[in-house]
């Protein structure tokens, strides 16, 4: 093939058979099981397993897998010293970034990837992915007591990943019902087939680089606004526009200057994204509990106007649109959204990692070539 084809539509860039999107019909499914039921009958720890496996686990696989992330929360002494010392002004995902990488430094490198084969290569494959699923929503959460000045709230065996995350970050135990919603908030950001990131996680994956290596490259490319920095954009912009009657001017300013709307959206979908649709439910769920808050309103008025003007190019609210939503009427800080947004999207760079593993080639794309023609070094007095 020698088009070229910006942004690489439309290129298959691999063979996968972890997760499955239809565009078109708003179907997103994960090893075959729709988005829908996994969130009304999963949890995030299953559904890790599941994206990790290959199929649901049975309780006994479940229980041990479970264990396994709650014995690993614990982070090295030097790790939370690193963190120290990082301004409390830097954005957290470029602390993640950091504190990801540093991890590579602690643990078995990854000479396990080129040198064992077979069981070996599996339980390595394994145990890293336990350790950065486990360690993840530990350093995010830490980071929010570290940057206000305080010690870090140790990790809870007692509690599942949703709960000790909400635990470790606000210094009490969570509302069960706000642990319920932030479970299925991790749930349905855990996987989405070749997105950019995942992307990045394949390519440094191929050069059989460590999994820290692995996922520091894939946070640092989540963080982008155009990728999963798009929920703190949202929130935002839906503080700039203020209420529902300035929905429609502040649009029609924006398109015409051919601005981009934050959450709308999608290389993908062409209709509104499933977990979109899920995630407004439970945003109307805070609603009743807590009363309809104005950036919610403004939100609603933003998708019905913005579906008059960009419905027809399909053009619809993505992901990010009523996440960062949500995720304000829990209280937690607009910084962390895409933060919270990496540590539940691990589960699915690390299937991706593992498969790639698999059956591994190198990523060494073309190019097409718009320099120079060869030419004569011009010696420096001559130029
Ligand atoms: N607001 C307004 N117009 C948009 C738009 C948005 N959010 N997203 C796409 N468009 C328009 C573009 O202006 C372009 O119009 P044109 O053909 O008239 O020039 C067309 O739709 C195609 O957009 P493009 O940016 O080329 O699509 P893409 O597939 O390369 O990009 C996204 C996909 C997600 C990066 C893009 O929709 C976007 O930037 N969205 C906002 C950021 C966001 O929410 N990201 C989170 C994604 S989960």
């Amino acid at each position: 093939m020698s088009e070229y084809l910006p942004g690489l539509e439309g290129v298959p860039a691999t063979r996968s058979n972890i997760s499955f999107i239809d565009g078109e019909k708003g179907i997103l499914a994960y090893r075959g099981y729709p988005i829908e039921q996994l969130v009304e009958q999963s949890t995030f720890e299953e559904t890790a397993l599941l994206l990790l496996d290959g199929e649901l686990p049975n309780a006994e696989s479940l229980e041990n897998f479970d264990q396994q992330l709650r014995r690993n929360r614990r982070v090295k002494y030097n790790i939370r010293e690193i963190m120290k010392h990082m301004p409390e002004t830097g954005h957290p995902m470029d602390m993640l970034q950091t504190a990801v990488a540093s991890l590579g430094m602690f643990y078995p490198s990854s000479d396990n990837l080129s040198g064992s084969s077979g069981e070996g290569k599996v339980d390595y494959i394994h145990s890293m992915s336990v350790k950065l699923l486990a360690r993840l929503p530990v350093i995010v959460a830490m980071w929010e007591q570290i940057r206000n000045g305080y010690d870090p709230i140790e990790p809870r065996a007692d509690l599942n990943t949703a709960e000790n995350f909400l635990y470790m970050l606000h210094g009490v135990e969570p509302d069960p019902l706000q642990a319920e919603i932030f479970d299925t908030c991790l749930i349905l950001h855990a996987e989405h087939t070749i997105n950019a990131s995942t992307f990045a996680a394949l390519v440094t994956g191929s050069t059989l680089a460590s999994p820290y290596g692995v996922i520091a490259a894939a946070v640092g490319t989540l963080s982008g606004p155009l990728h999963g920095g798009a929920n703190e954009k949202v929130v935002e912009m839906l503080k700039e526009i203020g209420s529902p009657d300035m929905v429609k001017p502040w649009l029609e300013a924006k398109l015409f200057k051919k601005e981009k709307i934050w959450g709308f959206g999608h290389r993908e979908y062409k209709v509104k994204d499933p977990r979109a649709r899920i995630l407004q439910k439970l945003v109307e769920k805070v609603a009743a509990d807590k009363g309809m808050s104005p950036m919610f309103e403004t939100a609603l008025a933003l998708e019905e106007a913005a579906a008059e003007r960009l419905g027809a190019k399909g053009i619809y609210p993505n992901v990010d649109f009523y996440s960062g939503i949500l995720y304000s009427e829990m209280g937690i800080p607009s910084d962390q959204f895409t933060s919270l947004f990496a540590i539940s999207r691990a589960a699915g760079w690390l299937a991706h990692w593992r498969e790639q593993l698999s059956d591994n080639r190198i990523f060494r794309p073309t190019q097409v070539y718009t320099g120079q023609p060869i030419r004569d070094y011009v010696a420096i007095a001559r130029r």
